[in-house]
């Protein structure tokens, strides 16, 4: 052990990193246990309706065939519960418990067999007649129920927000704007599609697929199968991609396990993309309308949100847009009205800020709307609606350097060489081109962590930790935190994620990851270096400690902490043993806690092909407290791109006749790619956040600093919030045209 080992916030590689490049990491579907069978399934043709008959004989009989099960066939399980609803499933549905369909992409029948092609080849060969029933599949269609969210999910968190008379406000103001956006539904497509392996040994299930919630995944199956949690072992050590993907138990999982049990073999079941996109959780569709006022000074008055969301017929996937939405600017009245639209597709979920992304995007275009009305500098105008205030809670801000990040980005990005005029603006090429800012903000969550550090004799180290590896860089952080804490070689670390068998694990989501498990290994690192104090004396660390190992017969030294929140107790801990959700923030006892951002982008357009490029963008970040910058930079420039894919690209488009996502492969859900990316760069603010840690079981502040000890807040969705509406303000000042849709494509700016 050294002192000279990388701190936190040190540019220092990923521990991961040549594992990584090198094709040594192992995914699920990489597993092959002996005696695997593999698994195909089928899929409803149908939006919503019931099965009449199914003809499995055929594909039963081709050799090879181990295993063929429909409803009828399919043995009895328990129920599951959506996620959003107190569960752990990504929709509440079970499929094959009943003849019902629920939406197209529906899984009908699962064929097991010793080969995939066999599996494959017979899946074709199973025959359906259904009764179907004529789907309700967008928003605008008139059939569609919508349904006031604070009514239907009379849940604190999902009421209305509103601060003052926003109305009456509005009616007072001298200067109104109220216009529409509309947001497409979106799929995450992670690279790693959705696996599972699935290992009976006896009573005993083993289960190996990318999850971001492995504790969900075991608590699920094991009411599905009505056996003891402690017989499950969910291991995810990384996943190739969430996005808010995987953050639940889905129904492949179960049909794998159920699959394994029946013919008492492994069984793998991987589903194809195409599947992917027609049973997994989706960014849901969603349209918002946006009234904003301001009065003679050119201030703000009053600000009304409404947003109606897309979700399914048979769960409530809330919307939050405007929990970041009313949060941006000092407006003194504030309104927020969520609704929800029931639609004949699988239950939507959560990607990459899920409601912020949008709500964003409108407000800060509707924002940029009002400025451009009043005359008005679009960065001075924001800068003069900054606020250490909550406009929704009327709480103060743990922190907010918002007006320091457009400031800084200003400067850096040449905001005020530009000409303000719309269409003024010419490149090189003859292209026009415009700038555009635009703010956004996202929740600095944090939930519950319990972490166990083990120090060997021979100098290493092994850390167990409640959080999932997506790439995003958990374990780089949390071998930054013990090489900063205890002066060890990251080489020398083992961090044990996403492993059921290790400690309870949470979902890792909501950019919640690294501000949850950090504090919670700073904090074991604090008890690891007491114990050796106190059991060894002082005379430094590393002598304390090979003394102290010397003397334990060579054995291992154990700590085991339980962090939480501010403001959480024990119920908190509850929920992260029974895999629940348990995440607190953003809205605290003491202090509202947010990330902030400011987008600045320059766009060019061609005047003859109307070809639209982000040709730059630079961002500015508050993100509290930065740990690793390596991987730091990585999540603001992917945010950045989702942003940019987003905004001109990203569409997950439904076919009305049977409500099936169309495009539902790489070659036509077009995501950015190089070519489509110009200069991007990013900078941090780097100030820690200083509210104080919450009490009990070590949640109080270390160094004094941070909600979590460590003046952390969230970075990896912050990254995209707000960037489309920086694009399409750009596109506004380069072609004096303000388009409220996405995605922007050239048939929009002909
Ligand atoms: Mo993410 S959409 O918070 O899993």
């Amino acid at each position: 052990m050294s002192v000279s080992e990388p701190r936190i916030g040190a540019d220092a590689p990923r521990i991961d990193a040549v594992e990584k490049v090198t094709g040594l990491q192992r995914y699920a579907a990489d597993r092959r246990p002996d005696g695997l069978l593999h698994a195909v399934t089928v899929l409803a043709t149908i939006a919503r309706g019931r099965i009449l008959a199914i003809d499995t004989a055929a594909a039963a009989a081709v050799p090879g065939v181990v295993l063929v099960l429909t409803h009828d066939t399919m043995p009895a399980l328990g129920s599951v519960q959506f996620i959003m609803a107190g569960g752990h499933a990504a929709q509440s549905i079970l499929p094959m418990t009943s003849a019902e369909v629920h939406h197209h992409g529906q899984t009908i029948a699962l064929v097991v067999a010793h080969r995939l092609e066999t599996a494959r080849g017979a899946a074709r060969l199973v025959s359906v007649r259904y009764e179907a029933e004529p789907p309700v599949t967008t928003l605008d269609d008139p059939r569609a129920e919508t349904l006031l969210q604070e009514q239907a999910i009379p849940l604190p968190m999902m009421r209305d927000r509103r601060n003052g008379d926003a109305e009456a406000a509005l009616a007072g103001s001298t200067t109104v704007i109220d216009v529409a956006y509309a947001t497409p539904a979106q799929h995450q497509n992670p690279i790693e599609l959705l696996a599972t392996v699935a290992v009976w040994q006896g009573d005993r299930l083993t289960i190996h697929e990318p999850s971001q919630n492995s504790g969900a995944v075991r608590a699920g199956l094991a009411r599905v199968f009505g056996i003891d949690p402690a017989a499950i072992r969910v291991i995810s050590p990384s996943v190739g991609g969430g996005f808010g993907q995987k953050n639940a138990l889905g129904a492949h999982t179960v049909l794998a396990a159920v699959a394994a049990r029946a013919t008492g073999r492994p069984v793998k079941l991987v589903m194809p993309r195409a599947q992917v996109a027609r049973i997994a959780a989706f960014r849901p569709a969603a349209r918002h309308r946006i009234r904003l006022g301001a009065g003679a000074d050119g201030r703000m008055t009053a600000a009304i949100h409404e947003i109606t969301q897309q979700t399914s017929r048979h769960d409530l996937m809330p919307g939050l847009g405007t929990e970041v939405s009313l949060r941006l600017h000092a407006i003194p009245a504030v309104q927020g009205i969520e609704r929800l639209t029931r639609l004949d597709t699988q239950t939507p979920g959560f990607m990459r800020a899920p409601y912020e992304f949008g709500a964003a995007f409108a407000f800060e275009s509707a924002v940029d709307e009002l400025a451009w009305e009043l005359g008005a500098d679009p960065v001075a105008f924001r800068l003069a609606h900054d606020t250490d205030r909550d406009p929704v809670s009327g709480k103060p801000f743990s922190s907010r350097h918002l007006a320091a990040c457009l400031e800084r980005g200003a400067r850096a990005f040449g905001w005020h060489d530009r000409d303000p005029r719309p269409g003024r603006m010419r490149d090189a090429h003859g292209r026009m081109t415009g700038m555009g800012v635009a703010v956004g903000a996202y929740k600095a969550a944090r939930a519950p962590a319990i972490t166990r550090l083990t120090l060997r004799a021979d100098g290493s180290a092994e850390i167990a930790v409640g959080g999932h590896e997506m790439g995003q860089g958990l374990r780089t952080v949390v071998a930054l935190t013990l090489s900063d804490r205890l002066g060890i070689d990251p080489a020398a670390i083992r961090v044990i994620a996403g492993d059921t068998a290790s400690v309870p694990q949470h979902l890792t989501a909501g950019s919640w990851g690294t501000a949850t498990v950090v504090p919670s290994v700073a904090a074991a690192a604090e008890k690891m270096r007491s114990l050796i104090a106190e059991r060894a004396g002082q005379g430094g660390l590393a002598a304390g400690l090979s003394r102290l190992l010397a003397g334990n017969g060579g054995r291992p030294l154990e700590v085991t902490v339980e962090s939480l929140a501010p403001g959480q107790g024990q119920p908190a801990l509850d929920r992260l043993r029974q895999g629940l959700p348990a995440a607190a923030g953003p809205d605290y006892p003491e202090a509202v806690a947010m990330s902030f951002i400011a987008h600045f982008v320059e766009v060019a357009v061609d005047p003859r092909t109307r070809i639209l490029r982000v040709v730059r963008a630079h961002s500015v970040i508050d993100c509290g407290r930065v740990i690793s910058a390596r991987t730091a930079r990585s999540q603001a420039l992917g945010g950045m791109i989702w942003g940019i894919g987003g905004a001109l690209f990203e569409a997950s488009e439904v076919d009305p006749r049977d409500g099936s996502f169309l495009n539902a492969d790489l070659a036509e859900y077009v995501v950015a790619s190089h070519a489509d990316i110009g200069r991007l760069s990013a900078e941090f603010i780097d100030l820690p956040d200083p509210m104080p840690g919450g009490p009990g079981l070590n949640g109080g502040g270390l160094n004094g600093v941070g909600p979590n000890g460590l003046g952390m807040k969230g970075l990896g969705e912050v990254a995209s919030v707000g960037m489309p509406a920086a694009i399409a303000n750009a596109v506004f000042h380069a072609t004096g045209r303000r388009i409220r849709d996405l995605p922007i494509r050239v048939d929009a700016l002909i």
